[in-house]
C-alpha cells in the first residue's frame, strides 16, 4: 500500500472517530434523569407532548419555534415527550438542527421516538446514535412510559411488529400509570383527509392496549390534536407545533397533560396565538 493511501485511511479514521464523539456527546444531553417531584402515595406529573416539529423543513416557522420554546419553558413541565418527525428527511444536518432546538427547552427530561420522516435515508441510524434507542423506556415510581418506533425506513406507513408485542406487555405491567408513545396514530383522526399510514397492525396493538389497561397512547403524524377513548385507554394526538403544514383552519399546537391520581387534564395550546385553546378534564381508571 502506498504511503499516501495510509495517510488517507488515517484521515478517514480520525474523521469517523470525531463524528462518533459528536454524536455520543449529543446522546449524553438527552439522557433521562430522575424526576424528584412525584408525590408519595399519588401521582402528580406535568407532561408536555409535542410532535412533528419538522425543524429543518421548508414549512418550519421560526417565529412559532420561538413561541413554543417560550410557552413550554413557562409551564415548567417534569417531562417533554416528542412523538417524532423532528426532521423532514432524516439527514444528519437536520438532526443537528433539531437537537439544537430541543436543547433550548429548559426541561432536560425528554423522551423522543422517531417519525416516518426521521427514518428516511437511514436517518433511523442517526436517531439511534443521538437518542440511544428507538424504543425508550422510562419509569418513575408508579408511572412508566414506553416509546415505540412505529416507522419503516423510507415508507410512510406505520408498523409496530409482532416482535414488539411482548415488550409492551412486559415493560408496562405492574405500573399504575402506563403510557405508550409512538409516532403513528392507532385510530383515525377526523378532519385529516383520506385515512392512510395508520400502523398496518393497529388492531392487534389496540387489543394489547385494552388487555394491558394502558392509560395513554400518545401520537403525532396527522398534524392535528385529538382525543379518543377506547375501553380505558385515552388516545391523544398532538398537532404540529411549528410547521405550516396545517389541516384546514387548524393552528400549530402542543399538548399539556397534568396527571393526578384518579384524573387528568389535557390542555391544547395554540402556538401561533400563544394561548390556551382547549381544555379537557377526564377521569382516569387506575388498575388494581
Ligand atoms: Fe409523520
Amino acid at each position: 500500500m502506498l504511503k499516501n493511501d495510509n495517510i488517507f485511511i488515517n484521515f478517514l479514521t480520525d474523521l469517523l472517530q470525531n463524528f462518533n464523539k459528536i454524536l455520543r456527546g449529543k446522546n449524553e444531553k438527552f439522557c433521562i434523569i430522575q424526576i424528584k417531584n412525584v408525590k408519595e402515595g399519588g401521582i402528580c406529573m406535568k407532561i408536555v407532548h409535542i410532535s412533528d416539529l419538522h425543524v429543518s423543513g421548508y414549512n418550519f416557522v421560526e417565529k412559532w419555534g420561538n413561541s413554543l420554546i417560550k410557552m413550554v419553558n413557562s409551564l415548567n413541565p417534569d417531562l417533554i415527550l416528542v412523538t417524532g418527525d423532528l426532521t423532514d428527511d432524516g439527514y444528519i444536518y437536520e438532526y443537528e438542527k433539531a437537537c439544537s432546538f430541543l436543547e433550548r427547552f429548559s426541561c432536560k427530561n425528554k423522551i423522543v421516538v422517531p417519525g416516518n420522516h426521521d427514518a428516511r435515508n437511514e436517518g433511523y441510524l442517526i436517531f439511534e446514535k443521538i437518542f440511544g434507542t428507538r424504543f425508550p423506556f422510562y419509569q418513575n415510581g408508579k408511572l412508566a412510559i414506553l416509546g415505540l418506533d412505529s416507522t419503516e425506513p423510507d415508507i410512510d406507513d406505520g408498523h409496530i411488529g409482532r416482535e414488539n408485542y411482548a415488550l409492551i406487555r412486559e415493560k408496562l405491567k405492574n405500573f399504575e400509570i402506563k403510557i405508550l408513545m409512538l409516532h403513528h396514530h392507532l385510530i383515525p383522526i377526523p378532519g385529516t383527509g383520506r385515512e392512510r399510514n395508520i400502523p398496518v397492525d393497529a388492531g392487534d396493538v389496540l387489543k394489547i392496549c385494552a388487555e394491558e389497561k394502558i392509560n395513554f397512547v400518545l401520537s403525532g403524524h396527522k398534524h392535528l390534536p385529538w382525543l379518543w377513548k377506547l375501553e380505558n385507554t385515552y388516545f391523544i394526538t398532538a398537532g404540529t407545533a411549528t410547521s405550516f403544514r396545517l389541516k384546514g383552519y387548524s393552528y400549530p399546537s402542543f399538548n399539556f397533560l397534568e396527571i393526578e391520581k384518579g384524573s387528568f387534564s389535557l390542555t391544547i395550546f395554540n402556538v401561533e396565538k400563544e394561548r390556551e385553546e382547549e381544555k379537557f378534564k377526564r377521569s382516569l381508571k387506575i388498575p388494581k
